[in-house]
């Protein structure tokens, strides 16, 4: 089986081929991706209108070259997939209307896929990892601990209260005038910076539920940096650094507690995985690392060109639904919107809860 995956959610225009081999493994064929960082700097964030008419300038060609690079046309692929959200609306219709066109043209299968669900299969990609396992979803709009069961079925655990990781670093990176994007920016500045020069609080340490709350966080850095400012590039590495080894120690004791949860509703899961852009940040696999030696379980991380957001994951996902047979009408919605929202089995006496264990993927 081959899949073209096409992924414009967000600030990066990619296409990929993915496909299994008759032995069942997966091959990535190519994994073209084209990020609108420049076109976005300026602005310090993602400028969604320029986002939507950067994908359409460039779509074309990026979907030619993952074709050309993986040596197959049209009709040798089983199907074709984009993210139809969550995302930037414009941005996602243009890769959605892509797929759509592709796949009414070849006559070929078309699978709306959500992206959080690409991010949460990429080790199957990488790692042939089983089901069900431990996923920390970190990126730039979620951060979530998920149990992952199987295709379309999973179980939310914890999530953010407020901001998600990646948003934490981003807005920390724009408070001390550190480029876009910020987590990179962060991470370097912190390799020189001294992590305990800033005794920042970690949130929802201690709590029962694997929730996570960042905004607090992310105030204590802006209020500590207005103390001392004007800031010298020291004082800016020593706040990075600090402000990072809170995310670590958070990230590493609510997935504690989010294992302990898994293993409470269900098994022993197969392994922990991290997953989203903010999985890149090596401080934060190092701390997950040795959560996961302590577990007893392995931790997968992508690789770095499969934590950001890609192609690959997208066609990845699309192959997995495909072969189950789980494909979408040329009618499926942009979403701007669309949590994988699977429910933590609900206590029996709530009135709206679903059969334990129950999960969808809901818009
Ligand atoms: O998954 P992703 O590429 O896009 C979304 O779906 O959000 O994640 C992007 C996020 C951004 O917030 C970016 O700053 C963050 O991931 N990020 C990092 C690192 N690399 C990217 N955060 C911390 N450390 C990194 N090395
Ligand atoms: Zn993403």
């Amino acid at each position: 089986m081959r899949v073209l995956g096409i992924e414009t959610t967000c600030d990066e225009t990619a296409a990929a081929v993915v496909e299994v081999d008759a032995a069942g493994k997966p091959h990535i064929l190519s994994n073209e991706v084209l990020s609108q960082i420049a076109a976005h700097a300026a602005y310090g964030g993602v400028v969604p209108e320029i986002a939507a008419r950067a994908h359409l300038e460039v779509m074309d060609r990026i979907v030619e070259r993952a074709l050309r690079t993986a040596g197959c046309e049209l009709s040798d692929l089983s199907g074709i997939a984009a993210a139809a959200g969550p995302g930037l609306v414009g941005g996602v219709m243009v890769g959605l209307t892509t797929a759509k066109a592709l796949a009414l043209v070849a006559g070929k299968p078309f699978m709306a896929v959500n992206h959080l669900e690409a991010h949460a299969l990429t080790a199957r990609l990488t790692d042939e990892v089983a089901f069900p396992y431990l996923l920390l979803l970190v990126s730039g709009g979620h951060t979530q601990l998920l149990a992952v069961r199987g295709v379309g079925d999973y179980v939310r655990l914890g999530t953010t209260i407020d901001d998600a990781v990646g948003e934490a670093f981003d807005k920390v990176a724009k408070m001390l005038s550190l480029p876009y994007p910020g987590g990179p920016s962060v991470e370097r500045e912190a390799l020189q910076g001294d992590p305990e020069a800033f005794d920042f609080p970690r949130p929802m340490l201690g709590r029962a539920e694997p929730n996570f709350s960042l905004s607090g966080l992310k105030t204590a850095v802006r209020l500590a940096a207005e103390r001392i400012a004007p800031l010298s590039d020291q004082a800016v590495r020593d706040l990075c650094a600090s402000f990072q080894a809170a995310v670590v120690d958070v990230m590493v004791e609510r997935t504690r507690v989010g294992l302990k949860a898994f293993r409470a509703e269900m098994c022993k899961p197969t392994c922990l995985v991290v997953a989203g852009g903010v999985a890149a940040n090596i401080a934060i696999q190092r701390g997950l690392a040795r959560l996961a030696t302590e577990a007893g379980l392995r931790l997968v991380a992508p690789p770095l060109a499969l934590c950001g957001d890609n192609g690959a994951m997208i066609a990845w996902a699309g192959l997995e639904r495909l072969r189950i047979g789980l494909t979408d009408g040329l009618d499926a919605p942009p979403r701007p919107r669309w949590p994988l929202e699977a429910r933590k089995p609900e206590a029996p006496s709530s009135s709206a809860s679903s059969p334990p264990g129950e999960t969808v993927l809901s818009p």
